[in-house]
């Protein structure tokens, strides 16, 4: 898989990319590139943003730095770039980020992620360079950086190889193998700390009980409950 984020601040994914499930990714054939739109802006002295029309408070980023910098990497028109690969904005009020739209990019051979600064992008930039807008959740971040980091973090972990047990992402919080459902908990050593017991079927050694009541933890999840000890 082939993943591009369009970014005023490149070193901020220095971090992520050291992680040990995107290194394991990276090592396998995912390339995960960083994008400066500030490289290609056919503006001077590095401007990429401007004041907005009609006024108000901050700057916009401007729809022409964005077209030279798609156009610049891809080597096409910047508006035609979306037909090839998923161009993704990063917005507050996009389509919600979750497990299906996880899925979903995961299953993509190439991605395009454009995260904004400041007031968010000139909205031609969303009309006609990108595919959709994505958001992480209902708040406002200062800028997309951690936004992409979210999401490449979610998509990378769906990829073969990335994480060091295949199984883990197999049965997981709203995971088909648990029909969507919250993961049961997980407990480990001690067995009692202060008094606090881990649940006995966990200690039986009988794997068809432990199964069963993972399953009904999850559900109860579901249906909002608290685990037995929470
Ligand atoms: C300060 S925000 C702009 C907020 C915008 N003025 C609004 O009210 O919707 C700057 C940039 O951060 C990113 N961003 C902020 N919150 C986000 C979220 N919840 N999900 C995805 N991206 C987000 C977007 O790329 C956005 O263009």
């Amino acid at each position: 898989m082939r993943i591009d984020v369009f970014t005023l601040f490149p070193a901020a994914f220095d971090w992520f990319r050291s992680q040990r499930h995107v290194r394991n990714a990276l090592d396998l054939g995912l390339e995960l590139e960083l994008v400066d739109y500030r490289a290609t802006t056919p503006l001077g002295a590095g401007q990429v943003d401007d004041t907005p029309f009609g006024g108000g408070a901050g700057m916009v980023l401007r729809v022409d730095v964005v077209d030279a910098a798609l156009r610049e990497r891809y080597g096409v028109d910047g508006a035609s770039v979306r037909e090839r690969r998923r161009v993704v904005a990063l917005a507050p009020a996009g389509r919600a980020l979750d497990e299906t739209l996880v899925c979903e990019l995961a299953a993509e051979p190439a991605l395009t992620l454009l995260c904004g600064r400041y007031e968010g992008f000139d909205q031609r930039v969303v009309r006609h360079l990108c595919s959709e807008e994505l958001s992480v959740g209902p708040y406002v971040l200062a800028g997309g950086e951690l936004a992409a980091m979210v999401v490449c973090d979610a998509v990378v972990r769906k990829l073969p190889g990335s994480l060091g047990h295949e199984h883990s992402a197999l049965e997981e919080s709203f995971s088909t193998a648990l029909d969507g459902a919250p993961e049961y908990p997980h407990y480990t050593r001690p067995a009692d700390y202060r008094g606090w017991r881990v649940p006995e079927v966990l200690l039986s050694g009988h794997h068809a009980n432990v199964r069963a009541w993972r399953l009904e933890q999850s559900r109860l999840r579901a249906e909002g409950a608290d685990g037995p000890l929470a």
